[in-house]
């Protein structure tokens, strides 16, 4: 397992002499089918992960991130929050902690806007709930910025909101219909119509494997449209993706979670169809079979995390540790961001 560094509310003997002002924290995603498809409009779903991202911020005499200076490079997602909400305010450091592996395909970017935004947020306007219409755009736009142009709000939506999310390119008849997100990108105008829904609980569990391998998500999503470029007739398996999500949520939808692990595997084996898929991402699937309901890579690919849904997660959590893969564990559907420490009376 991964080792939690770091758990419950910041202390204030971490930060230095001044005390922590706010602290917010949000979750990690993981995609339960869909992932890839999801860019041309095809449905698919995310679940909010227990492993979360904390930030805790005190004022200071300048602006830092964990102890170094505040560097647009370095920090661009939490450099344009403060222009956004503070930018001629009392300067910070921020303090950032958690269990979301970065660059592995669990959304920690996505949860470092959600987090930061709240947390600004609320300095600024300490008045005022957190807004995560507004926030969820912005963290979409922070993403978009990250991947070239190409990005789903999936991870941006699915950290603001919380339990499982569903984006497809209409009003689904499932569940709540929250709002639109529009995307110019290199192949064109892009709509998701975000959604959430409950699905009924029971004792099943994700257990995430990491790969340990880095493969950006722009450098996959740019393979896929370029395949699709000099075989246009590739989009069939792209609507395929599509319909195996829209079976696969109607199965989470009613409960019926041995279909929906049914569902998870079909997935795979169109997205190692596709070649977003990895020797390494195979193996740890293989591992996790026996004792699982279902197992898919999560993400982008081509490296990154599996998932699979399981009974038993310290069975399928031991046999993909055996075959080389860090795990995590969590229930499906988790809360979105929210605010751990707050102050009415900011200097
Ligand atoms: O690698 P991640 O977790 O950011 O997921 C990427 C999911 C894609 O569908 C491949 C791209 C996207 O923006 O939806």
């Amino acid at each position: 397992m991964c080792k939690k560094e770091y758990e419950g509310l910041p202390r204030e003997d971490i930060m230095g002499e001044n005390p922590v002002l706010v602290a917010a924290s949000a979750p990690g995603k993981c995609i339960l089918f869909g992932e890839h498809a999801v860019v041309y409009g095809q449905p698919a779903v995310a679940v909010a992960i227990e492993q979360r991202l904390t930030v805790s911020m005190s004022s200071a005499l300048t602006w830092s991130v964990d102890g170094s200076a505040l560097d647009e490079q370095k920090h661009p997602h939490i450099t344009l929050l403060r222009d956004t909400w503070l930018k001629h305010g009392q300067p910070m450091a921020l303090h950032v902690s958690g269990d979301i592996p970065s660059a592995s395909g669990l959304g920690s970017s996505a949860a470092l806007s959600a987090a930061v935004g709240a947390a600004m947020h609320h300095l600024a306007h300490p008045e005022k709930g957190i807004d995560r219409d507004g926030l969820s755009a912005f963290a979409h736009r922070a993403e978009a910025h990250a991947q070239q142009g190409r990005a789903s709000p999936m991870d941006a939506s699915t950290s603001v909101e919380g339990g499982v999310v569903v984006l497809s390119d209409r009003r689904e008849a499932h569940g709540r219909w929250l709002y639109t997100r529009r995307l110019s990108t290199p192949e064109g105008e892009r709509r998701w119509e975000v959604h959430g829904i409950a699905p009924p609980e029971d004792d099943v569990y994700l257990v995430l494997g990491n790969t340990g391998v880095h493969a950006p998500t722009a450098r996959q999503v740019a393979m896929v449209a370029e395949a699709l470029k000099s075989k246009p007739s590739r989009m069939q398996e792209i609507q395929a993706i599509g319909t195996v999500a829209r079976r696969g949520l109607a199965a989470l939808v009613d409960g019926d979670y041995e279909a929906v692990g049914h569902a998870m595997s079909e997935n795979q084996i169109l997205l190692r169809n596709l070649g977003v898929s990895s020797p390494e991402l195979e193996s740890l699937i293989r591992a996790a079979a026996p004792t699982a309901l279902g197992a898919k890579l999560t993400g982008a690919g081509g490296g990154g995390c599996m998932v699979a849904l399981t009974r038993h997660p310290k069975q399928t959590s031991e046999a993909i540790e055996l075959a080389g893969g860090r795990t995590l564990v969590s229930k499906i559907g988790n809360t979105g961001v929210r605010l751990d420490k707050r102050t009415d009376s900011i200097p």
